[in-house]
């Protein structure tokens, strides 16, 4: 056996401190906090691949406008909470541009990261109907948005899809929709954490059953358009974005500046709300609030009650952003394809030591290289292959905390630096070099 770049005493010692009943359940936080400490204590480097975090540099044309409004003085002004005119009509006009979808400037409303956005639609929808009290996830899925069903007391439900794509979907979706308690159904797509993406049969099937049914769906677009297998960065101009907007009339769009536009240090997103949604009262809604319709309740309720509308320096940001990706002036896909040539490299190296990718196609194409990819070892849970990792100073976070019954590992490209392939080669050849005696 040959000796691990951390020394296991070490890293053991901190791990036991965190008091954790299971390491393979530690939570994206927790393996920051870990790695960071045993980084420092043992002065080895890690190669960080827990954390989300954008690891690029925010639009320049947002931080002008952004700039540009404080100059202007809006920083004294609180922002109207519906959103300021410039945002809702340019979101109204990317949501044409980039999934040719029509959705009114009405529906389109600022909220404080989509974080706040799916807590919001989360919220409203859990109160439209009474006997509808359970949110549905198509899991895996990002582990925050359980908790903010535990913040709101709400019930849910989930699967991971891992063996229900394609045909057999609708078969699963509606074993869950026919108790008749699903109130809204939520996936992101492209998918965190395992970057598959929903085909459009898929997603017809997804929008049929919501229409059949009477459920909202909330589709959860944080990794806007970064499919980057098709070339969705021409505004009005196929291919676009798929979405589940195209096959039902009851939906939430969440679009968030975090990834596609580098922007996530000012927390910005839009929801958009499908007009009929929009504009549909809900007796439960009615007798809650006294009145209004569940976008007016959406906005005028629920979002002035948790922050009182959105900051409003970043609406222009994000509104400028919109603007130049619309107009054809910024290619924001071509900015963040870097996360794709990162993915690439290091699903190679992780391949070429013996690692298999766990979602590794959409039907019968391989998945893109993205944002994320989950990967596992021969023989090893996700926990056990997340705990033995740490020892080679390598971390991220296991699949069992996002909902995926399958064994393995997301993995994130958002931090890897360049010098660190040929570092991540070397630590991965020897722990398979140790794995096999
Ligand atoms: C699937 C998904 N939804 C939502 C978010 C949060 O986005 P925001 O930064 O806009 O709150 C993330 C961030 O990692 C995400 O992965």
């Amino acid at each position: 056996m040959k000796n691990k770049p951390i020394d296991k005493q070490t890293a053991d010692c901190i791990i036991e401190k965190y008091h954790l009943p299971d390491f393979g359940k530690a939570t994206i936080r927790e393996i920051v906090a870990i790695s960071n400490q045993i980084e420092k204590e043992t002065n080895v480097e890690f190669i960080h691949m827990e954390m989300g975090v954008p690891g690029l540099k925010a639009a320049q044309v947002g931080v002008d406008a952004e700039v540009n409004a404080l100059n202007n003085g809006v920083a004294s002004i609180y922002p109207n909470i519906d959103g300021i005119p410039a945002l809702k009509s340019e979101a109204s006009r990317f949501v044409k541009a980039f999934i040719d979808v029509d959705i009114s400037p009405d529906g389109c409303v600022p909220v404080v990261g989509s974080m706040q956005g799916t807590f919001t639609s989360f919220l409203v929808c859990g109160q439209c109907d009474e006997k509808k009290d359970t949110i549905l996830f198509i899991d895996p899925g990002f582990p925050v948005q359980k908790q903010q069903l535990v913040v709101l007391g709400y019930k849910y439900e989930s699967f991971d899809v891992y063996d229900f794509r394609g045909d057999k979907l609708k078969e699963k979706l509606e074993s869950y929709l026919a108790q008749g308690n699903i109130s809204a159904i939520i996936y992101s797509n492209p998918n965190n954490p395992a970057w598959f993406c929903l085909t459009e049969e898929e997603l017809k099937t997804i929008g049929t059953l919501a229409t059949q049914y009477d459920t909202i769906i909330i589709e959860d677009l944080a990794y806007f358009a970064m499919d980057f297998r098709k070339d969705l960065g021409t505004p009005f101009q196929a291919p676009f974005q798929p979405s589940v907007a195209k096959y039902t009339d009851h939906y939430i769009l969440h679009i968030s500046g975090s990834k596609a536009f580098s922007y996530a240090g000012q927390r910005i997103g839009v929801a958009a709300i499908s007009d009929k949604l929009y504009h549909r009262a809900y007796a439960n809604l009615t007798k809650r609030y006294g009145g209004g319709t569940f976008g007016t309740i959406y906005i005028h309720r629920a979002l002035y009650a948790i922050s009182s509308g959105t900051s409003h320096s970043a609406q222009y940001a994000l509104a400028a952003m919109f603007k130049a990706a619309s107009d054809g002036e910024f290619n924001f896909i071509e900015e963040v394809k870097e996360y794709g040539k990162r993915a690439h490299k290091m699903k190679d190296i992780f391949i070429k030591h013996g690692f298999e990718i766990v979602y590794d196609k959409d039907m019968n194409e391989p998945i893109a290289d993205g944002f994320y990819f989950t990967v596992s070892y021969p023989g090893m849970t996700g926990g056990e292959l997340m705990k033995e990792l740490i020892y080679y100073g390598i971390s991220a976070i296991s699949l069992s905390t996002t909902g995926s019954n399958q064994e393995g590992l997301r993995a994130c490209t958002s931090f890897i630096k360049d010098y660190q392939y040929a570092i991540l080669d070397e630590r991965l050849s020897l722990f398979a070099q140790n794995q096999a005696k």
